[in-house]
């Protein structure tokens, strides 16, 4: 009997320390993170709806419209229209005639409905994946006795932060004072308790703080913390700050911070004029060749009377490639007639100097080609990407400077502008302008580039589409003191050998090849643009 009882309770003792085991060590129901698309919210009001149609408190104000100030206004519809012009004498030659051109029919009537609807449902998504409530509106409401951060509280992912400028000014005297916080994405708790002040829900979503004397409620409010419990980075915590009859809200962004990537300049003094940059160490020459070794022989030559030991890496998408070989040179083959984009993309991607400097394997350096004055500018402003100029044999001297920007559209698609120019003059460097897109001769942050990318669908024309791709991510100049000059484009047909026809065919495509199509179906559906203007 006595057994029985003892070997009982030592089964029930089992039992109980496994199910205490159990309890303590088995992994708790983690909270689960909603990551699919959320469901449609409510369209954006537009500023302009919210102007003309007041709520009733207004209705029975009246007003006058300034039509050219509320034409500004974005409304989601935009037209790509040539604007009308003065006719002056020599516009064309002098400003180049404006044109545009709409991608929607580049696709049959029969399949343009099932195009636009399948390139809505992607775009919805894309919104939503880069969309965070930090970047929503949050109004601020009058009279509030609330104080708080109205922006810049950020937390690590499953870190604590402090949150600074909470405070309660109460201008009446009361018994009682109290503030809750309330969020969604992560716990409170205090750093220190404060005497005669009541804290309750530490550790839990919802805060409360409470007490009869306000300058120890606002001390103690000093000390609220805030942990991010939800692991869902890039994200932010819409926290709701309340009183009595008063709420607000604030945002805590949730994310990592950027990993750098930094290089290395090279020599221990880094070098802070032109002169002493240590190029070799500094920059990479990344080209794309087809067929033109004899071109590409002579851009590598003149490479080396200027800058004998930097790297020079060629993407190679011949037919029947040619090795080229010599110290510090990479080349790499590709599959037969990858094309232009493909070729620059892999070129960049071998690249692992701090910048890469993009030429053309017909180009030829010259004593003007000072790869310095460009890494100087990169150096020295928040530049990602620098232009030069390129010098055709007629002496013509090109930087191709072009301003691009997006209008919002509707459904049917944004619109693209694009026009000849540069928005202003970079201050301590008189020679260079910032601007959108360059000339394919230039000096860029490689991790930069590397970003943005070329779209290899992109093959055998292209070059402004990078810095389509790229707008709102690269900083962009444009510098005309530095110059490389280009072979000869210009040759009479019959002149031509067997080769450059070959190459002709493929890099110039005439406008009823289909890459051309390809082009216009990228516009339209990679990049929601429904149309474009130009000049
Ligand atoms: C410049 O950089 C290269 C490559 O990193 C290195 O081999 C060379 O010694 C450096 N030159 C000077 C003067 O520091």
């Amino acid at each position: 009997m006595r057994l029985l009882q003892r070997s009982l309770c030592a089964l029930m003792l089992t039992a109980s320390l496994a199910v205490l085991y159990l309890h303590v060590w088995s992994p708790k129901p983690s909270a689960r993170v909603d990551l699919r698309n959320r469901p449609e919210r409510a369209p954006e009001q537009l500023l302009k709806d919210h102007l003309l149609v007041p709520d009733k408190r207004y209705a029975h104000i009246t007003f006058r419209i300034k039509k050219e100030i509320l034409e500004l206004l974005p409304n989601n519809v935009c037209k790509c229209e040539v604007e009308s012009s003065m006719n002056l004498p020599f516009q064309k030659q002098l400003f180049g005639y404006v044109w545009a051109e709409d991608f929607a029919n580049t696709f049959s009537p029969s399949e343009l409905p099932e195009i636009s609807s399948m390139r809505e449902q992607e775009y919805r998504s894309y919104l939503q994946r880069s969309q965070s409530p930090a970047d929503q509106l949050l109004i601020v409401r009058a009279n509030s006795p609330l104080e708080y951060p109205a922006q810049g509280v950020e937390v690590r992912p499953l870190r604590t932060i402090s949150i600074p400028g909470l405070n309660l000014q109460a201008t009446d005297r009361q018994q009682h004072y109290w503030v809750s916080l309330t969020a969604t994405m992560g716990t409170f708790d205090v750093a220190a308790e404060v005497d005669g002040v009541k804290v309750e829900g530490e550790g839990n979503m919802h805060l409360t703080v409470s007490g009869s004397q306000l300058d120890n409620l606002n001390r103690q409010l000093q000390f609220v913390t805030y942990t991010n419990t939800l692991f869902h980075p890039n994200t932010a915590d819409t926290v709701q700050f309340s009183t009595d009859k008063h709420h607000a809200s604030f945002t805590i962004r949730i994310r990592h911070a950027p990993t750098p990537r930094l290089h290395n300049p090279g020599s221990p003094s880094g070098g802070t004029n032109s002169a002493e940059y240590n190029i070799s160490a500094l920059v990479t020459i990344a080209t794309k060749t087809f067929l033109r070794y004899d071109k590409l022989r002579t851009l590598i030559d003149s490479i080396r009377k200027f800058y004998p030991t930097v790297t020079i890496i060629i993407a190679d998408d011949s037919k029947t490639p040619e090795h080229v070989q010599g110290p510090h040179i990479e080349q790499y083959f590709m599959p037969f007639g990858k094309g232009w984009f493909a070729g620059r993309n892999l070129a960049i991607s071998q690249v692992t100097t701090k910048y890469v400097l993009w030429v053309d394997d017909d180009f030829i350096f010259t004593p003007r080609t000072k790869v310095e004055k460009l890494v100087d500018v990169l150096e020295k402003t928040s530049l990602d990407l620098v232009g030069g100029a390129v010098r055709e044999i007629t002496g013509y001297t090109a930087t191709y400077r072009q301003r691009i920007s997006v209008q919002a559209g509707n459904e049917e698609g944004d619109c693209l502008h694009i026009r000849q120019g540069y928005h202003h003059i970079i201050e301590g460097f008189p020679d260079c302008v910032v601007t959108d897109g360059v000339i394919n001769f230039f000096l860029a942050r490689t991790d930069k580039v590397l970003q943005v990318g070329f779209d290899p669908r992109l093959n055998r024309v292209g070059h402004l589409e990078f810095f389509i791709d790229g707008l709102g991510m690269l900083h962009v100049g444009s510098c005309s003191s530095v110059v490389v000059n280009h072979a000869s484009k210009l040759k009479l047909p019959w002149l031509k050998t067997e080769r450059e026809k070959q190459y002709a065919k493929f890099r110039y495509p005439s406008s009823t090849d289909n890459s051309m199509i390809t082009k216009q179906n990228l516009f339209f559906f990679k990049n929601h643009f429904k149309c474009m203007t130009s000049n």
